[in-house]
């Protein structure tokens, strides 16, 4: 097998090598002056189970093209299997018409893969479970809730704590963690009135001195976790952490968090964090090469994937 990277997250494909006591096959990947994106593999393939790690995050399309333009590149060059692991599968919020004449972008995305020569996909909390079907191949869509759960028991130990889904949208997954963790769970009713902004409508559930912590897929411009960790404060929360899985972080998100209520923020590094959310007191990063790095070790070994979430 041969683990190969693009250039959106080299510190995880690094990391994922090293689980796997493997290094990373040599290539290059490189933007000519127009901006086209040039690939070359600098060892041989044939035959090989390879897995290519791409997250597909800023700038997604040229995060994309890589990933597409690698995939076509193993293909030509003889590739017995190619897996594509994108710890953040960008587009993902595009997964249904909100308006008519809209794409589905998602869907598209999930084609490109597909016609670029992946066999199958691995990927880590899509936004919409569902998005599975947009793939016509095997796609491994693993829980980061595992990697969160440790931390939150070390964190809170025997505190009373209560899950919070941000959304509506986030529920399933919340109550996932609460049912893991025994607690109690809450729901922050939001609404978008435009895209980009959101607003606190209601909080269902008793927060009144708990600890919060809120679960959710992404953290994009901070806005969600920003006004909903003051409405759970209004409400009598003792304080709120928000865990999650994709630091988007786009713009100033960093300075919205630092500026929130909010006492924490951990996410994971399926997206590479930036060098201002490191250098950031309320944000820490939780590492995702160990479960990546397993899923890959079974994928390879024909062994089962969901074992690793029978806890
Ligand atoms: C929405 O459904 C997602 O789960 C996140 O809540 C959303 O993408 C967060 O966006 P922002 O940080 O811009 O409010």
């Amino acid at each position: 097998m041969k683990l190969i990277s693009c250039n959106a997250n080299r510190p995880l494909s690094e990391a994922i090598a090293d689980y796997l006591d493997m290094r990373l096959t040599r290539s290059e990947v490189k933007t000519f002056a127009d901006q086209e994106i040039f690939v070359r593999i600098d060892e041989n393939v044939r035959g090989e189970d390879v897995f290519v790690i791409q997250s597909t995050s800023y700038p997604a399309n040229d995060n994309l093209m890589q990933l597409l333009i690698m995939m076509d590149a193993l293909r030509r060059a003889s590739a017995r299997r190619i897996t594509a692991v994108i710890p953040y599968f960008g587009y993902a919020r595009q997964d249904r018409k909100t308006d008519g004449r809209t794409p589905i972008s998602a869907k598209l995305v999930a084609n490109l893969i597909s016609a670029s020569g992946a066999d199958r996909v691995l990927t880590v909390d899509l936004h919409a479970g569902q998005i599975q079907g947009f793939f016509d191949i095997p796609t491994d869509n693993l829980f980061g809730g595992p990697v969160m759960i440790d931390d939150i028991k070390e964190r809170f130990g025997r505190d009373k704590i209560v899950m919070v889904s941000p959304d509506v949208g986030g529920v399933v997954r919340a109550r996932a963690l609460a049912n893991k963790l025994n607690a109690d769970l809450a729901i922050v009713d939001k609404r978008r009135p435009e895209a980009g902004k959101s607003e606190v409508m209601n909080i269902i559930g008793e927060v009144k001195g708990a600890r919060c912590i809120m679960l959710d897929d992404i953290c994009d411009s901070g806005g969600t976790l920003a006004n909903a960790a003051a409405a759970l404060k209004d409400q009598g929360a003792v304080s709120v952490s928000a865990y999650v899985t994709h630091g988007v972080l786009s713009g100033n998100a960093v300075q919205r968090i630092e500026k929130s209520v909010l006492d924490e923020l951990v996410m994971t590094d399926t997206i590479q964090p930036s060098e201002s959310a490191l250098k950031s007191k309320k944000i820490r990063v939780l590492p995702m090469s160990p479960l990546l790095g397993e899923a890959i070790r079974r994928i390879a070994n024909e062994e089962s994937v969901s074992k690793l979430f029978d806890r």
